[in-house]
């Protein structure tokens, strides 16, 4: 048996996102989003599902905080609902909106739950998608006008914003893959929201500085690991694209004001061009306060011509998956978070999110979760041997404190620590809850 320990001034916290848990989709001025509109296209979610109603959070979230209170995190990541707030998202202010998040934000303080918001996870409002949503830069100053409004409202209460969720789903997956709202397959179209994404993040930085306002403020790219399969150059080469398309793209500009040429040349040679106006690098490496780092998932990478976007093929090693089929990979964890370190610099890290889909149901009040559990001590373990090699992880937020709608997947797939019915809403702490309330308390656990 080994102990596993960390810092004693560690942050232990668990994230959701808005449209994922708090439903009330039409209530009290709530405009509608692309992923309204999305799950209401055939073909697009899973047996149809969408966020009417979710978790039903908008109205249980004192019961929720309760549960979080229990659990004893000391802070929550949560996110905004741009179309609450500004139902066109750029035209007149839902006072009803604000309102909400004022009694939840308040309510979570009173628990002594610190708030982590994040502005942008992923319900862009329907009225900008129809203008050509991210493709179009007016998108870029609406994002910054509405951070700017929830920036002067919440000042004093909410210390800590996150501007973007996983640029990398909401350019690439959503528009060149597919896969997410608004679901186009066209990678000139993903180059372009993946750049403005970007520029919205750093303006709104510079929004944050010129308001004087208190707290930090930071984004939360995912990221994974693509180990190569041999130390062939071209499988060297294939990983490195494959991997750098979650990092280097994503990274390279805000810390370094460039883009990575390795891949600018790449998207090129397919046909997708990066168009940059002058300004848009100076604004994107605005120097930020934190690193959000969501990771899930890697694999081991070989070169083959013609695979994929990038001639390179995913080996399957034999890895355990979980219930959404995603390798088990937490070695790569500690890879990414010592590249990233080695390459961007000493910038202090929260892990934003990690966890598991497995869909273990209660049986006599219980659930007996313990994939999940192996799970998350094994990536804690990964990430404490990331912060012993010098990464300066400061805090890490389990995905998720509960089972939620899980975009494309519907509730087909559950990554909480508490089990929710979707039929009567009833929530169930499962046995990883137990789990990391310990790890929450203690500091530490054992392998
Ligand atoms: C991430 C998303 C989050 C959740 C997890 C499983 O990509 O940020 O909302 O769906 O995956």
């Amino acid at each position: 048996m080994a102990i596993v320990q960390f810092p004693k001034d560690f942050i232990w916290g668990a994230a959701t996102a808005s449209y994922q848990v708090e439903g009330a989709y039409n209530e009290d001025g709530r405009g509608m989003s692309i992923w309204d509109t999305f799950s209401r296209t055939p073909g697009k979610v899973w047996n149809g599902d969408n966020g009417d109603v979710a978790c039903d959070s908008y109205h249980r979230y004192e019961e929720d905080i309760a549960i979080m209170k229990d659990l004893g995190i000391t802070e929550y990541r949560f996110s905004m609902a741009w179309p609450r707030i500004i139902p066109d998202g750029s035209g007149e202010i839902n006072r009803k909106g604000l309102d909400f998040y004022h009694r939840f934000v308040d309510k979570l303080i009173e628990n002594g739950i610190t708030p982590i918001c994040t502005l942008y996870h992923w319900d862009l409002p329907q009225a900008l998608q129809d203008q050509g949503g991210w493709a179009n830069r007016a998108t870029i100053d609406a994002f910054v006008r509405y951070s700017e409004i929830v920036f002067k409202e919440f000042q004093g209460k909410i210390k800590s914003w996150i501007t973007l969720n996983e640029p990398w789903c909401v350019s690439f997956l959503s528009n060149y893959l597919g896969i997410h709202a608004p679901g186009f397959t066209d990678l000139q179209l993903a180059v372009d929201v993946s750049h403005h994404l970007l520029v919205a993040h750093g303006r709104t930085v510079r929004k944050f500085r010129s308001l004087g306002l208190e707290g930090t403020i930071g984004y939360a790219p995912n990221v994974t690991w693509i180990e190569p399969y041999s130390p062939l150059e071209q499988d060297v080469q294939a990983s490195r694209r494959a991997t750098g398309w979650f990092t280097d793209w994503f990274f390279e500009p805000v810390f370094k004001g460039s883009y990575p040429e390795y891949l600018v040349k790449w998207f090129e040679d397919k046909g997708a061009v990066l168009h940059v106006e002058p300004g848009d690098l100076e604004d994107i490496s605005q120097p930020i306060d934190f690193l959000g780092i969501n990771y899930y998932t890697g694999n081991v990478g070989r070169y083959k011509e013609g695979e994929g976007l990038f001639d390179c093929e995913d080996i399957d090693m034999g890895y355990e998956r979980t219930d959404i089929d995603w390798p088990i990979y937490s070695d790569g964890f500690y890879q990414v978070l010592t590249y990233l370190k080695n390459t961007y610099g000493e910038i202090p890290i929260f892990i934003t999110e990690n966890g598991a889909c497995y869909n273990d149901e209660p049986a006599d009040g219980r659930v007996r979760d313990e994939k999940r559990i192996a799970y998350l001590s094994k990536h804690l373990t990964q990430l404490n041997r990331a912060i012993t090699a010098g990464v300066p992880v400061k805090g890490y937020f389990v995905w998720s404190l509960m089972d939620n709608f899980e975009w494309a997947e519907g509730y087909s797939k559950r990554f909480g620590i508490v089990h929710v019915d979707y039929r009567t809403l009833k929530r169930t702490k499962k046995d990883s809850f137990y789990w990391y309330q310990k790890v929450a308390s203690n500091g530490w656990f054992t392998v």
